[in-house]
């Protein structure tokens, strides 16, 4: 590192450094050198990255001798562009770009492009080799993040293999390591996140305190220690900090998106947001199992009882796990069929019932982190799927990676984008659990629906569970890489009954609590709160026949137009409203507090009525599966008061009144 007043010799008159359209945040270069480049951020006049490195560290240097620095700015970027589905359907890309180029008397370039945003800043390293250069081994990257020791964050540990851990709060000057995003507030009241965009053909970053006791860049490692083989021409991820003034301005930025390509997939027609339920829960409570067996879940007869429940409750899609031949490997040799049902599952009668009543059939692949018996099979399986007119695809990746590799190396995440490719080509939307991060890929990939990523729903069946304050710090920071399938909605809070009825298995272990840790009004919200194109209604079917509240989830809508996060402290609550046409959707959560927040109604459209029908936590009782349904008429001159339990929440469906 250097301290900023160092600039470099011989280059006077040039600017080196770039401000966000508002002038609020500026990052400055400094260096002399590939060696010795740092960058600072300051936001509002104030410094909020002290002069921090940057670079990539490689087998054998990129650059040969005679290294020129130079600094080019590009006219301010001011665009709009749509997605075919989205938080928002429209988005602002607004930036002020500068490169800093150093090239050596071969002309050999390294760059490294800054983009400042009014919502954050973003860099990545460019290097141009020449075409007959070998392939570059990356051994390390030295890009450091020097945020003050005193902010306050919220992260989970760095892993090479999942992101399914609790969160941390810590002052900043404590983590050791981190997973992305990892988000913070400083004492200043500065908000912000750190995080990357466009992650293809690289290992993922985490963060590392290293010996300085600054937060470093880490990339996760291929089995013999080299962290990546990338092309003598490439650009690395982006290097990603959201900064807001509030907490929920980091959730209303489209940054990342914005950091990614222009789609794809240009005939975007067979993408279609839904929402969805599935045989599954039963499976994490053990009272059904994957296996062919006596409580077999997948079976035709629950098929088809599934297919009918959609049709009646305007729900879209069916998943079924367990419809594959394979799954009493799973755990131990990992080896599953793709192609073949278990007799008791006529999949192609199931496709053919699924299409003639309009639901979308979903396909389950998990791997068992099996990937070279994956990747030789993927394209018939995805041919026999789209064959059968299907078109989403749940894949899952419980366990460790074949041939000692891990789920966030550059040789796993480029399997992940190879599935993400294959399915494009097939006409098949993707949610991946056990996945890559999210990184914006959607925005080019828009086949790449939703993944899970964090501990969802199924840590509710056999763990100690999530709680509240978790759920109050997942917008803040899981939520902002992209959509995540949590799978919300389970209505039978204390599920011991449903166990005591049907008998368990051992699998659930000791924690097993049997007992959601939020009210049933709050399982309503999360529908809204986490954000997933392919939304999923968990709880088996029959705890939502008859249910009045269910009635939530039949009015709810998929396909949001535009939404905005409108209140919220990390960790605290949270409140999210989304348009989908005509209806507005709302969402509220809390943590262990009970709450009362008020929400100005300015979001609905101005001289029109809404009914508003009020899903709300009862605060006469204790009990977290009451909840009361009411309806008012509102507009938007309206505040509303949204009041909740400890570990409860509101969700309210606004429709133009009749
Ligand atoms: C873990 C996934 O997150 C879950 O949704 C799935 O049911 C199991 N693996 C089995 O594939
Ligand atoms: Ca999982």
């Amino acid at each position: 590192m250097m301290a900023s007043s160092l600039l470099l010799a011989g280059c006077g008159g040039e600017r080196k450094d770039v401000t966000s359209p508002d002038g609020n945040i500026q990052v400055a270069v400094s260096g002399t050198s590939l060696s010795d480049m740092s960058y600072t951020v300051s936001v509002g006049g104030k410094e909020l990255i002290v002069p921090s490195a940057l670079g990539v560290k490689t087998e054998k240097p990129m650059l040969g001798e005679n290294v020129k620095i130079s600094y080019s700015h590009a006219d301010e970027v001011n665009e709009e562009w749509t997605q075919p589905w989205g938080e928002n359907k429209r988005v602002v890309n607004n930036y002020n770009e500068m490169t800093v180029s150093v090239t050596d008397g071969d002309e050999n370039e390294m760059a490294v492009r800054f983009r400042v945003f009014n919502d954050g800043v973003a860099f990545r390293y460019e290097w141009n080799l020449g075409e007959s250069a070998d392939t570059v081994v990356v051994t390390d990257e030295l890009t450091q993040f020097g945020l003050p020791a005193d902010g306050k964050s919220w992260s989970i540990a760095a892993s090479a293999d999942t992101y399914e851990l609790p969160y941390r709060i810590m002052p900043i000057g404590e983590v050791s390591d981190a997973n992305t995003p990892f988000t913070f507030r400083t004492e200043a009241g500065v908000y912000g996140s750190v995080h990357e965009a466009a992650l293809y053909d690289y290992p993922e970053m985490t963060l590392k305190r290293n010996a300085d006791g600054v937060l470093q860049a880490e990339l996760s490692p291929l089995p013999n220690g080299v962290k990546a083989y990338v092309p003598a021409q490439f650009a690395t991820p982006w290097r990603t900090i959201q900064i807001a003034d509030k907490a929920t301005g980091l959730i209303n930025s489209a940054m990342i998106l914005n950091l990614n390509e222009p789609s794809k997939i240009a005939d975007t027609s067979w993408i279609k947001p839904q929402k969805y339920i599935g045989i599954w829960w039963g499976m994490h409570l053990g009272t059904q199992t994957w296996i062919q067996g006596p409580r077999h879940g997948a079976t035709t007869e629950n098929a088809i009882k599934y297919i009918d429940f959609a049709v009646a409750n305007n729900i879209q899609g069916v998943l079924f796990e367990g419809w594959n031949k394979g799954w009493e490997n799973w755990g131990g040799s990992q080896s599953f069929d793709y192609l073949a049902p278990y007799s008791d599952f006529d999949l192609e009668r199931i496709a053919k019932y699924a299409k003639e009543k309009g639901v979308e059939l979903w396909m389950h692949n998990e791997t068992g982190g099996n990937l070279p018996e994956y990747e030789a099979v993927l394209d018939s399986a995805l041919a026999f799927y789209q064959s059968l007119g299907i078109h989403t695809l749940k894949t899952g990746y419980a366990g460790g990676i074949a041939n000692g590799g891990t789920h966030h190396s550059q040789a796993t995440v480029r399997h992940y984008q190879k599935v993400v490719e294959a399915c494009a080509a097939h006409e098949i939307m993707l949610d991946a659990h056990e996945p890559i991060k999210e990184t914006g890929i959607r925005r080019t990939w828009p086949n790449m629906m939703t993944r899970e990523g964090a501990r969802g729903m199924e840590w509710n069946a056999w763990s100690d569970g999530n709680d509240s304050e978790y759920l109050c710090i997942l917008p803040f920071t899981r939520l902002l890489s992209g959509p995540m399938d949590y799978t919300p909605g389970i209505f039978d809070i204390d599920y011991s009954r449903a166990k005591a009825d049907k008998g368990r298995i051992e699998w659930n272990g000791p924690n097993a609590h049997c007992c959601i840790k939020t009210t049933l009004a709050r399982q309503i919200a999360n529908w809204v709160i986490i954000y997933s194109p392919l939304q999923m209604a968990s709880d088996m079917i029959e705890n939502y026949e008859g249910h009045p509240a269910f009635q939530f989830f039949r009015d709810f809508d998929a396909d949001c137009d535009w939404s905005e996060a409108v209140a919220g402290e990390i960790g605290e609550y949270i409140a999210v409203v989304r348009r989908a046409g005509e209806n507005y959707f709302l969402g509220a959560g809390t943590n262990g507090e009970k709450r009362e927040i008020e929400i100005p109604l300015d979001f609905l459209k101005e001289g029109v009525s809404y009914t508003a029908t009020v899903y709300a936590d009862d605060e006469q009782s204790d009990d977290p599966e009451t909840y009361k349904i009411s309806t008012l008429t509102v507009t938007s001159a309206d505040k509303i008061t949204v009041r909740m339990n400890a570990n409860g929440g509101q969700a309210i469906t606004f429709m133009p009144a009749k």
